[in-house]
């Protein structure tokens, strides 16, 4: 047994459990769960691939959070770090420290369409608060968001702002300020879903949009649908990125990662529940395609906002919270980068932010105009069997959600539940011996297991 007292990080700790699940909830909750859940819902069919989406959390995500956080705890250091850290205390090859790396350069691509995404939400912010969305139709809704998409100069400039703020606030390690900003925000963004869900509820399209969420009909889960929503359940959660791992390395030892897991799991999920009661009675009531893509939020909630009481103050609030929700995940997405560099080089903290921003943006442009000339950026490949056909946007997205989140998933489980040391794992997860072994066997056996199957299924190898 080490000594308790050694085992705090260089960085500090927590001022409170309340203030981890607070930063870790800011982190899972996202664009991932108002503006990619409803789409990729939309996209395959609903209900059914709704539950096993449900099914891909609760069995996958949360047991995989819960050894991202040990790891972190145990390592008190940077994710590729504290695994190298655990892997000799196993006594087994430090080179496990790879999962590491892989969810490190994870977290920067997603972060390069991430910011794009962002600048919608940002564009959105100002539409909204001019009241532009008053009493239009579908279809002028429809062709406000088409203008925005194929300006590459707009949609440049919101992304720049919103990887400017992100610089900012990384680069100075303001956590702070922004702790306190989302402990705010996070239940404000709550009620403001509350409201429009409660307007969506007066549309003639509720019955079937509840119908369409939670009625699952297995016919419709196809194995690529499968593969999207394991690769969703773990970006929704921010996992395989090294960042609960960070976030875990503050953790005090006394805190439960079982209980606070459970929480973040709830919180996250409880969220992208409400975005799609909030979005599809929408979709029906108003003729919408249900598989409209990454467009369908902002082809959606206008529609509600234009028709609404106090529509102008709550959508342009929304969107603000939108913007907030996305800078928490955001800053998550590159603070692994931005503490790698300040460790191993001689950058400062701001120095480091720059590069990384510099770079980020760089690549941010394949996104945008992958957007606006979809022509220009697109290609069909094909890897190990997997077609893959479209932008260089689409192709980021599939790659980064479905094979490197699940395959680094995969890695963290037949580590933390084969490699390490059961005494390592029991004695930070500390918790009664059923729900221990509960997790154990879960990640021993039915999460390398569903991931594997999921991929092959996926390939069409099965
Ligand atoms: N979870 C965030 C969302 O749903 C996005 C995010 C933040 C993320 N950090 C991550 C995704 C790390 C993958 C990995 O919007």
């Amino acid at each position: 047994m080490q000594n308790k007292q050694e085992r705090t990080s260089l960085h500090g700790l927590w001022s409170s459990r309340w203030a981890y699940i607070l930063a870790a909830t800011g982190s899972a909750v996202g664009l991932g769960n108002i503006w990619k859940f409803p789409y990729i819902t939309g996209e395959h069919g609903g209900g059914a691939f709704v539950l096993f989406y449900l099914f891909c959390i609760l069995l996958i995500g949360v047991p995989v959070l819960m050894a991202e956080v040990l790891i972190g705890r145990r390592g008190r250091r940077m994710p590729a770090s504290s695994i190298q850290h655990l892997a000799i205390e196993s006594k087994v090859s430090k080179h496990w420290s790879v999962i590491g790396w892989l969810g490190m350069t994870t977290g920067f691509l997603i972060l390069t369409f991430y910011v794009v995404i962002a600048g919608w939400a940002l564009a959105y912010v100002k539409l909204a608060g001019l009241d532009s969305f008053h009493q239009l139709s579908a279809q002028q809704v429809d062709s406000i968001f088409s203008a925005l998409s194929s300006d590459p100069v707009a949609l440049i400039a919101w992304s720049s702002i919103i990887l400017l703020i992100t610089m900012v606030i990384v680069g100075r390690g303001v956590q702070h300020g922004l702790e306190r900003a989302v402990s705010y925000l996070m239940p404000m963004m709550f009620f403001i879903l509350v409201i429009i869900v409660g307007y969506s509820m007066s549309t003639s399209g509720f019955e079937r949009a509840v119908d369409f969420l939670f009625t699952p009909n297995w016919s419709e889960l196809t194995a690529s649908g499968a593969l999207v929503a394991l690769g969703h359940s773990c970006f929704t959660l921010s996992l395989a990125s090294g960042i609960m791992m960070m976030y875990g390395a503050y953790l005090p030892n006394k805190t439960s990662i079982v209980k606070t897991s459970l929480f973040v799991a709830f919180a996250d999920t409880f969220i992208a529940l409400l975005a799609g009661l909030a979005i599809f009675p929408i979709v029906f009531s108003n003729g919408l395609e249900a598989g409209a893509g990454p467009g369908l939020i902002f082809v959606t909630l206008p529609i509600a906002f234009g028709q609404m009481p106090f529509g102008h103050e709550v959508g342009t609030l929304f969107f603000v919270m939108l913007v907030f929700a996305a800078l928490t995940s955001a800053i998550s997405l590159i603070e692994a980068v931005v503490a790698w560099l300040v460790e191993r080089t001689t950058m400062t903290r701001i120095q480091a932010a720059t590069l990384a921003g510099l770079t980020v943006w760089l690549l941010s442009l394949g996104t945008v105009f992958s957007l606006s000339t979809p022509e220009a950026v697109s290609f069909s490949l094909d890897i190990l069997g997997l077609e893959l056909q479209g932008t260089f946007f689409e192709f980021l997205d599939y790659i980064t959600a479905n094979i490197m989140l699940p395959l680094g998933a995969l890695l963290i489980a037949v580590f933390t539940a084969w490699i390490l040391k059961s005494e390592v794992t029991a004695d930070e997860i500390k918790t009664h011996s059923l729900l221990y072994m509960t997790w154990k066997n879960l990640m021993r056996y039915l999460a390398p297991a569903a991931i594997t199957l999921v991929f092959l299924n996926a390939l069409g190898v099965i």
